[in-house]
């Protein structure tokens, strides 16, 4: 499988397509159809689910997308959130210098200086991507889009570049409100935007992206330890570090010794990867941690982990989510331009708090959903999505449309419609019908046929396997929720009635 291939899939049947296309196309900008926005709301439904249930003392909150010029002065973002650029002496053309390189010599890049970038590009002889032509540094760009807000008194704003912003200066409100409670989570699941020079890779590089993330403020002494740490003090973490650049597995407990990391960063590294292999089913060999040098380290950041992916449609390991380290960075710095005091008094103790950072790319999981769940087999496209992210749960078909099993399959549908994301579909043969839900990745379809009226039970069909199975039609939302769950098989949960032949 290929980019192509993901990319004609996903336009076709209504995950995602560049937007303004029939104005040749905005490129950076992504439209979710139907399906994608379903499958987005299922991986952000899930994330909540899993991330706010690790402490009892983390939230969700809402913050707006545009922030004040004061906010990113503050946070160093005005001055420091920039990718280095290189312009052909030519046809003008603007490159990223790191990501040219990185495209051609197939290495990573990251963090050099717009410099030594152009020495780089110099020394392999590397031309104009557009005409040829030869390429020179130009400096440095910074990635924000720039806003004014309002009429006549015109305020200085940014779209945001991370939603992190949006919690630390909130947090002393928030902090107070909650009972002064540390550790504090706070979450936000929005949009962020960064004008980036050569966006690619469909959801891979955006300007307009989805972030899903979760800042942790903690008191600096507590970082040692964690109260859940002997729950995955032997977990193997897979990591690749900064030196050895090998991917090993290493238990929890030694990644802390021999990477030097603290205890309450190495327990969020574990949950992170439980939720990609357990709740993702990500294949363990897709999946590493990788450690970024001095150089290539986000400029706020101490500790700085990305999680990366192996994707089946690049081929190449490429970062979806990480794991940061920030200390008190923004909010001392917050604290001084503001003049707002971040410092807080626990049990007599005054402190300025200090946060790792889970960040999630949204629409490079949903990406990773889709590149994961890509099959083809039984000659056509079935995406195997894991059932609790699917964006149809279920599909309900009448055999025939004939005999009151119509009428008998849209009562049936209205009542499951309630409990799980259904499609009625009446049109066509049953083979196709069940071959359009494999394509979208429906795990479960219900048909209804004569013997439905005789006796109140229908079939209930297994994408992955095409096994079908006789249930009770009082049974069908509990037999998905536990087959979901894990808690029984598909092939016990009901009477096999169909076997594929091989
Ligand atoms: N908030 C961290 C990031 O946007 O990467």
């Amino acid at each position: 499988m290929n980019i192509e291939q993901l990319k004609q899939l996903a336009k076709r049947r209504g995950f995602f397509w560049q937007s303004d296309e029939i104005y040749g196309g905005l490129s950076g900008f992504y439209v979710y159809g139907h399906l994608g926005l379903l499958l987005k709301h299922k991986w952000e439904n899930v994330w909540r689910k899993y991330f706010l249930s690790l402490d009892e003392n983390f939230f969700e909150i809402e913050t707006p997308d545009i922030m004040s010029e004061d906010v990113f002065k503050a946070s160093g973002h005005v001055e420091s959130f920039v990718d280095p650029i290189c312009i052909c002496s030519r046809c003008k053309n603007v490159e990223r210098a790191d990501q040219l390189l990185e495209d051609v010599l197939g290495e990573n890049f990251e963090g050099k200086s717009p410099e030594e970038l152009l020495k780089l590009i110099k020394k392999h002889n590397i031309k104009c991507p557009k005409c040829g032509g030869s390429l020179k540094e130009a400096g440095e760009l910074n990635m924000m889009f720039p806003l004014t807000v309002g009429v006549g008194q015109l305020s200085k704003a940014y779209l945001r570049p991370e939603t992190a912003q949006g919690a630390y200066v909130n947090f002393r409100q928030i902090f107070e409100i909650m009972r002064r409670k540390l550790p504090l989570g706070l979450a936000i699941i929005g949009k962020a935007f960064r004008n980036e020079i050569s966006p690619r890779q469909l959801l891979l590089r955006t300007r307009e992206f989805s972030q899903a993330e979760l800042q942790i403020f903690f008191d600096p002494q507590t970082i040692n330890q964690h109260k859940r740490w002997d729950e995955i003090k032997n977990y193997r973490l897979i990591i690749s570090t900064a030196k050895s650049k090998k991917i090993v597995k290493m238990k929890s407990d030694d990644v802390v010794k021999k990477c030097n990391l603290p205890k309450m960063y190495v327990y969020y590294m574990a949950r992170v990867q439980e939720f990609y292999l357990n709740i993702l089913k990500i294949p363990e060999n897709k999946f590493r941690f990788k450690e970024l040098s001095e150089e290539e380290k986000a400029f706020y950041n101490k500790y700085h982990w990305d999680i990366e992916l192996k994707f089946n449609s690049t081929g190449k390991f490429s970062e979806i989510a990480g794991i940061h380290y920030r200390t008190s960075h923004d909010l001392e710095r917050h604290e001084k331009a503001s003049g707002v005091k971040q410092t807080i008094s626990i049990d007599k103790k005054k402190f300025i708090p200090h946060v790792i950072e889970l960040s999630f790319g949204v629409d490079r999981n949903i990406f990773a959903l889709l590149d994961f769940s890509f099959r083809e087999t039984r000659n056509q496209i079935i995406m195997s999505f894991p059932p609790a992210l699917s964006p149809i749960d279920v599909a309900v078909f009448p055999l025939v449309n004939r005999d009151r099993l119509p009428e008998k399959a849209s009562e049936i549908y209205r009542h499951i419609n309630k409990t799980f994301v259904s499609f009625y579909d009446s049109s066509g043969s049953i083979g196709r019908r069940y071959a359009r839900q494999d394509e979208i990745g429906t795990p479960f379809c219900v048909t209804i046929d004569r013997q439905t009226l005789e006796d109140n039970t229908v079939t209930l069909r297994d994408r992955d396997t095409t096994v079908q199975i006789r249930i009770k039609v009082d049974d069908i939302e509990k037999t998905i929720n536990d087959i979901i769950d894990g808690k029984i098989m598909f092939r016990k949960a009901g009477k096999v009635v169909y076997e594929p032949k091989d």
